[in-house]
């Protein structure tokens, strides 16, 4: 299967590195990944016969098949190509560059595995309309909880069911400073500080703070799982900034926690802070992001996981690769 990777940054990476230490593996299962562009902002690596990602890692732009001028955009009418992974970086209001990647890639009917939560935000209804319409793949498992694998547990585990309502925790940095703030009375300024140093906050940490991040993730969980054709104006969201130690303090009193929660349903959907019983499965602390969902035979299911991190990310893209060997190959 022919891969054109676009956006060699952490994520782009770590999946570099994932698909040569799991080559043997991959091969094993039937997934022979042949990767015959790799993007930057600008240039790439190209070889139609494909890469050899190992010394791509390891040589950088003195590879041999890098080409400063060449386009992402050209590389997919251009090489030879199955499935389009774009790893871009997130713009949630445009949705660009990867909203072009992603419509260019459909358009000329590849599947496309994406981690980039903009393009959806933007515009997720048109462009699932337009997979359906191409019959192609469009999968964002690595869009919302990272390594949690929700799309796959709704599509596949719980395809008979009816999905009634999703919540959870779906942004690590606001878990983990209100975690800091409850466990350690580290202040709120600091512990962001600490997240930013972990690599956990967006560039722009106000996304985090103002819950931004976890409002995108919930609309994508929302068109994704629940089929609806929401936007981040349809989110009712306030975010962490006016969360004291004071209000902590209270809530520890009586039995509480305060958590930033992002709720869902056909009604509503919602992003905010919340009293949330120690007991809880919402009570998970540090980075780690929950979500919970509600389905009707099934009752709540309620998975627990790494939110960000780039190995994390890369392993939510191979499994949605894999999906598509699985389904291109009629396994
Ligand atoms: N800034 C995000 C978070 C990273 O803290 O969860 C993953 O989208």
């Amino acid at each position: 299967m022919d891969l054109i990777l676009i956006g060699f940054g952490n994520v782009g990476r770590a999946l570099a590195e994932v698909l040569v230490e799991r080559e043997a593996e991959l091969k094993g299962i039937g997934a022979n990944f042949n990767v015959t562009g790799i993007f930057r902002s600008k240039g790439g690596f190209i070889s139609p016969d494909g890469l050899n990602l190992k010394d791509v890692l390891e040589r950088g732009e003195r590879h041999p098949s890098w080409v400063p001028e060449a386009s992402a955009l050209e590389g997919i009418s251009e090489l030879p190509c199955d499935v389009v992974v774009e790893m871009t970086v997130t713009n949630i209001e445009t949705g660009e560059p990867g909203l072009s990647f992603i419509k260019k890639a459909l358009e000329e009917g590849k599947d496309v595995v994406t981690s980039n939560k903009g393009p959806l935000v933007v515009s997720m209804r048109e462009l699932l309309n337009m997979a359906e319409k191409k019959g192609c793949f469009l999968l964002y498992e690595a869009t919302v909880g990272a390594a949690i694998p929700v799309f796959a547990v709704a599509r596949e585990a719980l395809k008979h069911n009816e999905v009634e309502c999703i919540e959870g925790i779906l942004n690590g940095t606001t878990n983990y400073i209100l975690s800091r703030m409850s466990e350690d009375k580290v202040s709120f300024d600091d512990a962001l500080r600490e997240a930013q140093e972990m690599g956990y906050a967006e560039a722009d940490p106000t996304y985090d703070v103002e819950g931004i991040d976890a409002a995108c993730k919930l609309v994508i969980l929302a068109n994704g799982i629940m089929g609806m054709n929401k936007r981040i104006s349809d989110v009712e969201r306030e975010g962490v900034r006016g969360v004291t130690p004071e209000m902590i303090e209270l809530a520890e009193e009586e039995g509480y926690l305060v958590k930033h929660i992002s709720y869902l349903d056909r009604e509503r959907m919602e992003v905010g802070p919340r009293l949330v019983p120690k007991n809880s499965p919402l009570s998970i602390g540090g980075t780690f992001n929950v979500i919970t969902i509600k389905a009707d035979l099934a009752g709540p299911i309620t998975l627990i996981g790494k939110g960000a991190g780039p190995r994390e990310t890369a392993s939510a893209v191979l499994s949605d690769l894999l999906t598509i060997v699985k389904e291109r190959s009629g396994r």
